[in-house]
C-alpha cells in the first residue's frame, strides 16, 4: 500500500493527555492505556469512528468513560482498531499484551541482552498499544513501569514523579513528561544498568542532571558521551539560542538497535557503538562519530521535539535541520574543512549513488509504501545541504533570525518544510520560491560551466549551464537556485580580486538553465576555484587542466577545494587507467599525478588531516559515481595500480612522513593529535601496500606496541590487508583473544576481516557468520560482517562469478524474517544493477528476483526490491 503527501488530512481526534502502564515481563507485558480524547475542531463535522493503529498486539479490553466494550462495539482488524464515537470528548481505556522477547524486528518495546527499551520512530509505537501514531498528534505522557526487583532502573520521558513497591517483590516508578510530543517520541527503558551522572546550568541558570545508563561492564566507556553532551549543549546556546528544557537529560546504550540512536524526549537510546568509547578500545573515528551523534540526538530537542513534524513525508524538516547543526557543531569542535571533505566524499558517492538509482526520492517524497525506507541519505545528508544552501545564500545572521522565528512561531507544534522556508524568508524579507524546489525534485543537478577572458577589456566571463537527469516519476526538472560559491586565482596563484571592493570570493546565484556571470577588470586569464566548500550538492563539469588543478591543490585559498582539485586530477588518472586495462595496454601513472602527491607530502603548512585526505585516492565506489556504465573489474584493477605506483614512487617520502608522526604522546581525542595519528597511518597503508618487508616490520611493531584504538587497528588492518596469510592470521588470533569480551572491539575485528580485499573472501565471510561473535539478531554484527563485505569491499563482493550478489540475497531473505529493517537496507547494492556492464548487471537482476521469488516479504523489503526490478 502507498502513502501519498497529497492525501494528508489532519487527525479527526485529538489525544490531551496519556497515561501508560507496563507490567513488564519478556513473553507477556501488560500494557495499559487511558487517553483524554477530543474531536478535532478544526478536522470537520460530525463524529468519525476513532481509528488507533495497532499491530502484533494482543488486545484484552476497551472501555469508554468506563463502561466496557463487547466486542461488537468496534472493528479489530490487521492494522489496528475502528472504535464508533458518540460524544466529542471522552476516555478510553484500552488493554493489551505484547511480547518483547518475541520481537526480534527492534521496533516497539524489545528486550537487548536482558534490558527492555523501545524504539517508536517512525511507526513503532503500534507495535506497543493501539492509538493514533501519527505525529500531527502530540499528548502528555504519564507513564507507570511496574518490574520486578531484578530490574532495578526503570526510565522514561519527563520526569520522575512517583516510586514505590508493590506486592513483595515488584515495585514500580511513575515518569511525568510536561511536554506534550507525538508517539514516536515515546521511550521506556528498564534492566540493571550503571550510570555515569553530570551537572549542566543552562544559560539561565537552571540545573540540569545528566545520566548516562549502561550496562555495569560499559560504565568505564561514558566520559566522552558525557563530554561531548555538554559541548553540544553549551553550543546550542551559543550558536542558536536554544536552551534545555527539562530538569534531566538521560542516555542509555543499548546493544541491538537498528540505526545510531534515537532522540526520545529526555531520554536518549543510542546504539552502544554511537556511545561507548575508551581509547584502548575506541579508534579516533568513533570517538568523533560519537560525538556528532550524541549533539545530533540533543540538538534534536528543538530541531525535532518542540517543534515535530506534521508527517513523515516532513522528514528532513527534522533531520536535514539537525544534521546541518550536528555538521557545523562538529566543525567548530574539529578541523572544518577535513570535516566537510568527509560528510562530502559521503555524500558523493552514497547519495549521488542513491539519487540516481531506483529509490531516489526527493528531500520531501511525494509517496511512500514503507516510511523506514526513508531514512535515507537524501533526506539526511542532502536535506542538510538544502539548509546549508539556505545558510549561504542569507548569511549566518539572517539564517539565525530565520530559525529563531522558526522555533517562536511553531514551538510545540507539528509542521511542514514549507513552515521552515517561510520561516526563513519572513524573517529576512526574501523569496526562496524557486528554492523550493530542491525539497520537491529528486536527482543531482549538473552544472556545466565554460569562460572566456578578453585580455583588451580585462573582462571575463562564466557560462553555467544547469541540468537535472531524470527521476523515477520526474522526467523534466526546472531550474534550481543554486550557490556558487567562487573565486578566481592568478597565474602565481594569488587570489584575483573580483570587484572594486577587492572581494576574492563571492557567491553566484544560479537559476537560469543558462547564465552568463561577468567580471570586469579582471588583470590576467584567471583560473577559477568553483563551487567552494562544496556550497551546493551539485556536479561541476568544468575542463581543467592537469596543471590547472596541481595550481588549486597548491595555492587555493579554500580547503576543500584544494582537496577536491586532487581528487579531480587522481579521478582523470584513474580514468586513464581504466581505459588501458580495457585496451590491454599497460598502465602507466600519469606523472603530475605523482608530483603532485609528493609535494602535498611535502607541504609542512598544511593540517596533516588535511594531507592525509588529500593522499587518499577516490574510493572504488566514488569511481562507480562516477561511470555511466560499472566496469567493476576496470575500477579495481586502476585503483590497485595507481596504489602500487604510488606508494613505490613515494616510498621515502612516506616513510619518513610515518616516522615524523610515530611519536608515542597519551592519548587524547582532539583534532590536532587526531590528524597527527590519521596521517600517521595513512601513510603505513601505503608503505604496506608494498608487501616490503621493512613496511610490514613498521605494521608488527605498531601492533605490539600501540597504546590506543586507532594505531592498533590501523596495524591490524595493513597486516590483514597485505601480509601473508599466516601474519596476518597470528595478529587477527593475538588481537581476538586480547578483546574477545569487548563488543565494540569484537565488531572492529569483524568489520576489518569482510571489508579486506585480501582477506574478506566469500569464505571467509561465511566462516565469520559462523563464528561465535556473529549473530544474525544483532543489526551491528550484520553489518560488521554481511554490511562490511558488500559495502565496503568492492574487490571481493564484485567477484565477477555473481557469489556475492547471490551470498547477499541469500542473507537478505533470512533476515527479513527477523528484522525487516535491516533486511531492506542490505539489500541496496544489488539494487543498482542497472548501472552495471552486462555479467554482473545480469547476475545482479537474478539476485534480486530470487529475494521477490522467496516467498511472502516485508512491506520494507517488498518496496525496496519492488522498485529496483522495474526495468524501465
Ligand atoms: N530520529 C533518529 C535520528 O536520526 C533515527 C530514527 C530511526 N528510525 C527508524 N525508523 N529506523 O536521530
Ligand atoms: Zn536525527
Amino acid at each position: 500500500r502507498t502513502v501519498y503527501l497529497k492525501d494528508y488530512r489532519q487527525p479527526d481526534y485529538l489525544v490531551d493527555s496519556t497515561r501508560l502502564r507496563f507490567e513488564l515481563e519478556p513473553n507477556a507485558t501488560l500494557v495499559e492505556s487511558q487517553l483524554k480524547v477530543r474531536r478535532n475542531p478544526a478536522a470537520g463535522e460530525g463524529l468519525p469512528p476513532l481509528q488507533l493503529d495497532g499491530v502484533d498486539l494482543e488486545l484484552l479490553s476497551v472501555a469508554i468513560d468506563g463502561v466496557p466494550l463487547g466486542e461488537d462495539d468496534y472493528t479489530c482488524h490487521a492494522e489496528g482498531l475502528s472504535i464508533p464515537v458518540h460524544r466529542a470528548e471522552f476516555t478510553l481505556e484500552i488493554r493489551n499484551r505484547i511480547d518483547p522477547e518475541g520481537n526480534t524486528s527492534l521496533e516497539g518495546l524489545y528486550l537487548s541482552n536482558g534490558m527492555y527499551c523501545t524504539q517508536c520512530e517512525a511507526e513503532g509505537f503500534r507495535k506497543i498499544t493501539y492509538y493514533p501514531d501519527r505525529p500531527d498528534v502530540m499528548s502528555k505522557f504519564t507513564t507507570t513501569i511496574v518490574a520486578p526487583g531484578d530490574y532495578p532502573i526503570l526510565l522514561s520521558n519527563g520526569n520522575e514523579i512517583e516510586r514505590g513497591k508493590i506486592d513483595g517483590d515488584r515495585h514500580f516508578v511513575t515518569w511525568e513528561d510536561p511536554f506534550a510530543k507525538p508517539a514516536y517520541l515515546f521511550a521506556l527503558v528498564a534492566g540493571q544498568l550503571e550510570k555515569v551522572e553530570d551537572r549542566f546550568t543552562t544559560m539561565s541558570g537552571r540545573e540540569v542532571i545528566l545520566e548516562i545508563y549502561t550496562e555495569p561492564k560499559n560504565i568505564h566507556k561514558c566520559d566522552h558521551a558525557m563530554r561531548s553532551l555538554k559541548a553540544a549543549m553549551r553550543w546550542d546556546e551559543e550558536v542558536y539560542g536554544r536552551e534545555y528544557d527539562l530538569d534531566i537529560f538521560m542516555i542509555v546504550a543499548v546493544d541491538h538497535f537498528n540505526m545510531g540512536a534515537m532522540e526520545n524526549k529526555g531520554l536518549n537510546i543510542f546504539n552502544s557503538a554511537c556511545v561507548l568509547a575508551s581509547p584502548e578500545t575506541a579508534t579516533d573515528a568513533a570517538f568523533q562519530r560519537i560525538e556528532s551523534i550524541v549533539a545530533h540526538e540533543y540538538f534534536h530537542n528543538w530541531s525535532g521535539n518542540r517543534v515535530t513534524c506534521r508527517d513523515w513525508f516532513q522528514l528532513s524538516l527534522k533531520e536535514g535541520f539537525t544534521v546541518f547543526r550536528d555538521a557545523e557543531f562538529s566543525a567548530d569542535m574539529n578541523s572544518r574543512a577535513v570535516k566537510r571533505i568527509e560528510d562530502v566524499s559521503m555524500l558523493r558517492t552514497s547519495q549521488f549513488a542513491e539519487d540516481a538509482g531506483p529509490m531516489s526520492h526527493p528531500v520531501r517524497p511525494d509517496s511512500y509504501m514503507e516510511i523506514s525506507n526513508f531514512y535515507t541519505l537524501t533526506i539526511y545528508e542532502k536535506g542538510a545541504e538544502v539548509v546549508r544552501m539556505i545558510h549561504t545564500l542569507l548569511g549566518a545572521q539572517a539564517f539565525r533570525r530565520g530559525s529563531d522565528l522558526y522555533f517562536e512561531r511553531h514551538d510545540g507544534c507539528a509542521v511542514t518544510c514549507e513552515d521552515f522556508i517561510a520561516a526563513m524568508e519572513d524573517a529576512n524579507e526574501v523569496d526562496l520560491k524557486q528554492f523550493r524546489r530542491w525539497y520537491s525534485q529528486a536527482g543531482t543537478p549538473v552544472l556545466e560551466i565554460s569562460d572566456d577572458y578578453d585580455a583588451d577589456s580585462n573582462r571575463y566571463t562564466l557560462t553555467v549551464r544547469q541540468s537535472c537527469p531524470p527521476s523515477p516519476g520526474q522526467a523534466e526538472k526546472l531550474p534550481f537556485h543554486i550557490p556558487l560559491k567562487m573565486g578566481l586565482l592568478g597565474a602565481d596563484g594569488s587570489a584575483l580580486a573580483l570587484d572594486a571592493d577587492g572581494k576574492g570570493e563571492t557567491v553566484l546565484e544560479v537559476t537560469e538553465p543558462e547564465q552568463t556571470f561577468t567580471f570586469e577588470g579582471v588583470p590576467e586569464q584567471p583560473l577559477p576555484s568553483l563551487l567552494r566548500g562544496f556550497s551546493a550538492p551539485v556536479k561541476v563539469r568544468y575542463d581543467y587542466s592537469p596543471a590547472q588543478l596541481q595550481l588549486l591543490m597548491r595555492a587555493d585559498s579554500d580547503a576543500f577545494n584544494r582537496w577536491d582539485a586532487g581528487q579531480r586530477l587522481a579521478f582523470r588518472a584513474l580514468a586513464q587507467l581504466q581505459a588501458d586495462f580495457r585496451s590491454g595496454t599497460a598502465m602507466e601513472l600519469p606523472p603530475e599525478l605523482v608530483d603532485a602527491y609528493r609535494s602535498v607530502l611535502q607541504q609542512d603548512d598544511l593540517d596533516p588531516a588535511l594531507v592525509a585526505e588529500m593522499l587518499t585516492l577516490p574510493s572504488a565506489q566514488t569511481l562507480a559515481e562516477e561511470a555511466d556504465t560499472i566496469d567493476a573489474e576496470a575500477i579495481i584493477a586502476s585503483r590497485k595500480y595507481a596504489e602500487q605506483a604510488l606508494a613505490e614512487a613515494l616510498y621515502e617520502h612516506l616513510e619518513q612522513a610515518y616516522r615524523r608522526l610515530d611519536h608515542d604522546k597519551p592519548y587524547r581525542p582532539v583534532a590536532a593529535d587526531i590528524a597527527q595519528r590519521r596521517l600517521k597511518n595513512v601513510a603505513l597503508a601505503y608503505l604496506c601496500v608494498t608487501e616490503r618487508e621493512d613496511a610490514l616490520a613498521l605494521a608488527d611493531s605498531q601492533f605490539a606496541t600501540a597504546t590506543n584504538m586507532t594505531d592498533s587497528a590501523a596495524a591490524l588492518a595493513a597486516l590483514v590487508n597485505r601480509a601473508d596469510e599466516q601474519r596476518a592470521e597470528a595478529a587477527l588470533q593475538n588481537f581476538y583473544e586480547r578483546w574477545k569480551e569487548d563488543d565494540q572491539v569484537v565488531e572492529l575485528w569483524l568489520s576489518l576481516q569482510s571489508s579486506s580485499p585480501k582477506r574478506g573472501t566469500l569464505e571467509a565471510v561465511r566462516a565469520l557468520m559462523a563464528h561465535p561473535a556473529f549473530e544474525l539478531t544483532n543489526p551491528n554484527r550484520v553489518r560488521s560482517v554481511i554490511g562490511a563485505f558488500a559495502n565496503r569491499n568492492f574487490t571481493q563482493f564484485h567477484q565477477p562469478d555473481g557469489s556475492g550478489f547471490r551470498f547477499l540475497a541469500e542473507q537478505v531473505i533470512a533476515l527479513d524474517k527477523l528484522n525487516p529493517q535491516i533486511a531492506a537496507r542490505l539489500v541496496t547494492p544489488i539494487t543498482r544493477w542497472k548501472k552495471y556492464c552486462q555479467g554482473p548487471r545480469e547476475q545482479m537482476f537474478a539476485a534480486l528476483q530470487s529475494v521477490m521469488a522467496s516467498g511472502q516479504l516485508s512491506a520494507d523489503l517488498y518496496e525496496v526490491v519492488s522498485k529496483s526490478l522495474k526495468k524501465d
